[in-house]
């Protein structure tokens, strides 16, 4: 669904080779996220001044916040190669030994989805993050040796949506924590301001705030949106981006002004008219619209609870009363005779 494709938490080839080119490089770059960039520079540059290398980093906040671009960034900026994986891709202890054991001195392991190591594997990684070692058990059953392998200093960057699904001796290993958090609307305008002049996009400053309002404080968000609003311009209208062609194709698009999506509507008239408001299971929500779970928990959840639009209680979600407000129903309570039911 293109709607999906909008917002999705997943890089698709297009966004691939399209982000690359406008990836911040440097820290000076990076738009937004000021303290997360005022830490990890302190972080940095002491590093540097000890001739240490930079003690480990958990990243942490909703998809397409820029933590892969931020992990580069830091590994540029101390000067080391960066190697990347994730979670998933690394099913036994043995795949983990292998990248470790490559590494350069003071290079950067990158593991996106760093929530979803294994136990195998992530008890391998304590003792190389604490003591920079790794145990490894040489044969079976009462001959089985461990042999001690010391590995190169390396700094370990880990980013995870879900901060809250790691071990806690997992976390305890990450010296620096930082959390991420969506964009203002200033900020993201910046960005698509940024984009547009690399990808030699001719748009003005209140189409750029246009885009930027609906963009759900995300980057990876905005940049698609300006790339979707781009094709609009070219074919429907001069190829230029002013405040009337974005506002007109976000509506195209079915982007409403608080950057909510088919999905997202679809998620809060789903509480609202087959839950009664809810509480509503994540499990039973998420059959209810075709969806994912972690989907709806990871990707359309985080900004539906900034915008307070859903409240997470111990029994489920609930549409709050801005959602009826926004969706246009009367209140919970109220909504009885008004035909919304199928038995009515
Ligand atoms: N592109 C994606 N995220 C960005 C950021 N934080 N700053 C500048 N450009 C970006």
């Amino acid at each position: 669904m293109l709607e999906e494709r909008l917002i999705s938490s997943h890089l698709l080839d297009e966004d691939d080779n399209n982000e690359n080119s406008i990836r911040p490089g440097r820290l000076s770059e990076y738009i937004g996220q000021e303290k997360v960039k005022e830490n990890v520079e302190v972080f940095i540059t002491a590093a540097r001044e000890r001739k240490e290398s930079l003690d480990h980093v958990l990243l942490s906040g909703p998809p397409g916040l820029g933590k892969t671009t931020l992990a580069s960034i830091i590994a540029n900026e101390i000067g080391k190669p960066i190697r990347k994986t994730s979670g998933p891709a690394i099913e036994r202890p043995g795949d983990l030994a292998a990248i470790l054991t490559n590494l350069e001195p003071g290079e950067v392991l990158f593991i996106d989805e760093i929530h979803r190591l294994n136990r195998n594997v992530e008890e391998i990684m304590y003792p190389a993050m604490e003591d920079f070692v790794i145990d490894i058990i040489i044969g079976k059953g009462p001959a089985a040796r461990t042999l001690r392998l010391d590995l190169p200093p390396f700094t370990l960057i880990g980013a995870t949506t879900r901060p809250g699904l790691l071990s806690s001796p997992l976390r305890d290993r990450f010296g620096i924590n930082c959390r991420l958090d969506f964009y203002t609307p200033l900020e993201l305008g910046e960005i698509i301001l940024r984009a547009a002049r690399i990808l030699e996009i001719s748009l003005d400053k209140e189409g750029a705030a246009e885009i930027a309002g609906r963009s759900r404080g995300t980057p990876r968000v905005a940049n698609r949106l300006l790339r979707r609003v781009r094709d609009y311009a070219l074919v429907k209208g001069n190829g230029n981006i002013d405040f009337s062609l974005a506002k007109w194709a976000l509506e195209m698009l079915e982007i409403d002004e608080c950057g909510l999506d088919v999905m997202d509507r679809m998620i809060l008239e789903a509480i609202i008219i087959k839950f009664s408001g809810g509480p509503v299971g994540l499990d039973t929500l998420a059959a209810s619209v075709s969806e994912e779970s972690d989907t709806i928990s990871d990707v359309y959840e985080p900004y539906l609870l900034k915008l307070g639009f859903i409240q997470k209680t111990p029994r489920g979600r609930m549409a709050t009363e801005h959602a009826y407000h926004h969706l246009g129903y009367p209140l919970k309570g109220n909504l009885q005779g008004k035909g919304l039911f199928s038995d009515e």
